[in-house]
């Protein structure tokens, strides 16, 4: 029997280093699935505040995971939408409010272990290039590449306030500043699967590069690795 070779490519990192802007680009130029998984924590997040339940509660949180179906789809331009309970909830999941609540709710064994066989099977079908904060460490601890792509704390701020601002969002710097340290400690520090660098990640400070210059280095990274 002739099984088709699929290849994974893992990139971890803190909030707001550029992974999900850069792995989008990639993905569509070497024909790969892009799959984010920080939408996805963010998505049971919303869930448990829509029910009333918060972040630290891990019994109602448990409790209320199975009434949680979510599903993973992609439009035409490739871009990933979040299905919860048959609605597209990919807008609603993407606020300052909800970043907090998935970077609380993702340190709860319960939602780490109902999420992880669902993000393992994408990446049996597919060619992926995935991000997140454990990929390479857990999820996919045998991807063909890992690269752990970084920048300072301020630098990540800055683009992030930009980001937040072209939305329309009326936010301060010093405010986005003080959410990355406080995203990058909790999810550095929690108990199960923290955010650290894998032993065979590569890593990449984006700190002194614009988008164009870390594409091309993620891009050639990955090309050394992988011969499509
Ligand atoms: O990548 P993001 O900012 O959308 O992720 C939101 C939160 O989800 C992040 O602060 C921690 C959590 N997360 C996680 O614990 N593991 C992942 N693989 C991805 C995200």
């Amino acid at each position: 029997m002739n099984v088709k070779r699929v290849y994974s490519i893992a990139i971890d990192g803190p909030a707001g280093a550029g992974k999900s802007t850069m792995a989008k680009l990639l993905a569509k130029k070497l024909g790969f699935v892009y799959v984010d998984t920080g939408a996805i924590y963010r998505t049971v997040g919303y869930h448990m505040d829509l029910m009333g339940i918060g972040p630290k509660d891990a019994d109602g949180v448990l409790r209320l995971l199975d009434d949680v179906n979510l599903e993973i789809t992609y439009d035409e331009g490739g871009v990933q939408h979040m299905i919860l309970n048959g609605r597209d909830v990919s807008g609603e999941i993407r606020t300052p409010e909800m970043s907090k609540i998935a970077s609380q709710i993702s340190a709860l064994s319960c939602v780490r272990t109902f999420l992880l066989d669902m993000q393992r099977d994408v990446a049996k079908t597919h060619n992926v290039i995935m991000d997140g904060r454990d990929i390479g460490t857990v999820v996919l601890p045998k991807a063909d590449v890992k690269i752990y792509l970084t920048a300072s704390a301020e630098v990540r701020a800055e683009r992030r306030l930009k980001e937040l601002q072209e939305k329309g969002m009326d936010v301060k710097y010093e405010t986005v500043l003080k959410e990355i340290k406080e995203r990058d400690h909790q999810d550095m520090t929690r108990t199960i699967a923290p955010l650290k660098q894998a032993k065979d990640a590569l890593l990449l400070d984006t700190s002194e590069l614009n988008l164009e210059q870390s594409v091309a280095a993620m891009e050639s990274i990955i090309r050394e690795r992988i011969v499509l």
